[in-house]
């Protein structure tokens, strides 16, 4: 049971998420001033994704008359409309801002393929653009291309390898705006054993060129074994499967791992592990989406949306904190049902990706809110229990994310790429080839007011310089939980504010052990246990996980090794490290932040 208030035509939403609303969300008049309110947007999603629901068979079969076919299309956009204005569910932002309107494009990550021939690598900036332009965000595998100064045969010069031609991408990026409102993001992805794979790793030491790229390393299982042995590693033409160059792969580790420390570029995939749970290995997979959660073969999409966790815990009859486990379980299910339709009604790009994207129906229902819950549930995020509980409500959203596609599929039929499939093998007729996906929620959880997916708080507080004044921004749960303790006091909100965390004992003396304990912040938080976190969550995860492993300014160099190792070891797809106060424009900052 969900004992929440909210009801359907008054969502309660934050300052801070009316802002986002009315600033890039909103139908607007060609005057840029907002013509729906929230309401509305939540209604035209709703009404848009229901739709999807006239298109397939109805239960009553030929019985069914035009009535029940209206009606069963009314009950599904009653259902997703409370899910949104509950605040249980978000889907991705393309689709909160594109449904219903003359876009349509309702994606948020799309991979496109880059082939080693001047054609094909125009044609796909051409699509890149098209893409952005509709509010997409695009991964690219570059490894196919050919190295720098290879052979070319038509001109008979030489080539100018992947780097030069990702900054051809990062260029076209600069000036085509995404939905026409901000820039798009790109990930870009070589693998290992590509001969440019060292230019690749440094071209962003610099932090000011590539901007709009994320890139990273697609390591291969040979590659950690040779690191293991201290063993050689071969770098491959991919022109001709030729050895270009043999190399010391510690060496090579090395490198990568020194980039990621100086500034967090670039991160890496365990590719071959990928590839190994790609659940349609009919189509390889070579990249990621931007922020590396989805990974999709060339020319596939994934529609993302995220339960809120937060929404599903609350008190029992003494007030001692539980999760609402069966209103957890009807959120996942209607969720599933949601993406489904999204897929079906989404206007796509191209034929191409509409193809692949129907064909494989991935989707990536994720979760938000998890350092909420936690927090009322009194686990500390670094603590063995706290992982256990990770462990334990993702394999529950997971499996009834499964049992909802199984449904499906009985009642729509299996996905069409099914043959061929790992599901088939398996025997388990599912309609979507994956069904979990754990994203940033960078904008939605900001919508939806809770912590952003399974990422720790940043902040118990900061300090906002508004119209000349600092004023401490405390999170209002725990200024409610400092006055209820006892322990209130504008000196220490002051406090908080200018340290961000609570966890220091010294700092902070009059804060109970158990709330410092449960107050944790990102930058409190080993990256052991931040690896850990996210192993956790990827055991139960069809697809991948955004997840930043944070740590502190003055970690060295084996600090990232020992987390880039610990990932391999754990399962986890791929890692991202931030050290503090690495990148010259950090967006996020305690003490004084923005
Ligand atoms: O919260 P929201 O739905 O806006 O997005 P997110 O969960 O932070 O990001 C999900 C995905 O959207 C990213 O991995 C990208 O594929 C895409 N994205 C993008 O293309 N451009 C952005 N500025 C942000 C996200």
């Amino acid at each position: 049971m969900d004992t929440s208030k909210r009801n359907v035509t008054h969502p309660d939403l934050s300052e801070n998420a009316l802002a986002v609303l009315r600033k890039r969300y909103l139908k607007k008049n060609e005057r840029g001033e907002p013509i729906e309110e929230p309401i509305d947007m939540f209604r035209r999603v709703a009404s848009n994704i229901a739709e999807a629901e006239r298109l397939f068979p109805h239960p009553l079969g030929d019985g069914a008359t035009e009535t029940d076919r209206e009606t069963r299309v009314a009950y599904w956009r009653v259902r997703f409309l409370e899910l949104m204005t509950s605040r249980k569910f978000m889907p991705n932002s393309p689709t909160l801002m594109n449904a219903g309107r003359e876009l349509q494009q309702l994606s948020a990550c799309f991979v496109l393929p880059v082939e080693d021939s001047i054609d094909g690598i125009y044609d796909t900036l051409k699509h890149q653009a098209v893409i952005h332009k509709s509010g997409g965000g695009t991964g690219f595998g570059f490894s196919r291309l050919r190295p720098k100064n290879d052979f070319v045969k038509s001109t008979m010069g030489v080539s100018s390898g992947p780097v030069s031609f990702m900054a051809v991408f990062d260029s076209s990026t600069e000036h085509v705006k995404q939905g026409g409102t901000r820039r798009g993001a790109n990930m870009g992805i070589l693998r290992v054993d590509h001969p440019d794979i060292e230019e690749f790793i440094t071209c962003k030491n610099d932090n000011d060129k590539v901007n709009n790229f994320n890139i990273s390393v697609a390591i291969t299982d040979a590659f950690m074994e040779a690191v293991e042995v201290d063993g050689d590693f071969d770098l491959v033409n991919p022109r001709n499967g030729e050895v270009a160059r043999t190399i010391r792969a510690r060496d090579l580790f090395a490198k990568i791992v020194e980039g990621a420390h100086r500034n967090g570029e670039p991160g890496v995939v365990f590719i071959d592990r990928i590839n190994d749970h790609n659940p349609t290995p009919q189509c390889e997979i070579e990249s990621t989406n931007p922020c590396s959660e989805a990974h999709l073969p060339a020319y596939d999409s994934c529609n993302l949306g995220s339960i809120n966790l937060e929404r599903f815990v609350g008190g029992d009859e003494t007030g001692r904190p539980i999760v609402y486990w069966d209103s957890l379980a009807d959120a996942v299910r209607v969720a599933v049902r949601f993406l489904d339709d999204v897929v079906e009604v989404n206007r796509y790009p191209l034929p191409e990706i509409e193809e692949m994207s129907k064909g494989n129906r991935r989707i990536g229902l994720g979760v938000m809110g998890f350092a909420d819950v936690l927090i009322k549930l009194g686990l500390p995020y670094d603590s063995e229990e706290g992982i256990a509980f990770a462990e334990g409500v993702m394999k529950f959203v997971d499996d009834e994310a499964w049992e909802a596609s199984r449904a499906l599929a009985e009642e729509r039929g299996v996905m069409p790429h099914f043959r061929g499939s790992l599901h088939e093998e398996r025997g388990d007729r599912v309609r979507n080839a994956t069904v979990t996906t754990i994203a940033p929620t960078g904008t939605i959880s900001i919508i939806a007011g809770c912590s952003g997916g399974i990422e720790p708080l940043f902040a118990v507080a900061f300090t906002r310089h508004q119209a000349g004044m600092e004023m401490p921004d405390v999170n209002p749960e725990f200024v409610r939980v400092a006055k209820e303790r006892g322990f209130f006091s504008e000196d220490l909100m002051n406090g908080v504010a200018k340290h961000g965390s609570v966890r220091d004992q010294n700092t902070f003396p009059d804060v109970p052990e158990d709330v410092r304990r449960v107050w944790v912040t990102a930058q409190d938080i080993s990256p052991e246990f931040h690896v850990s976190m996210q192993a956790a969550f990827q055991k139960h995860t069809s697809m991948g996980i955004s997840k930043t492993i944070n740590l502190p300014h003055d970690a060295a160099p084996a600090d990232v090794e020992d987390a880039y190792k610990l990932a391999y070891e754990t399962g986890c797809k791929g890692i991202a490290v931030y050290r503090d106060g690495s990148r010259d424009a950090q967006v996020l900052s305690t003490g004084a932040m923005r």
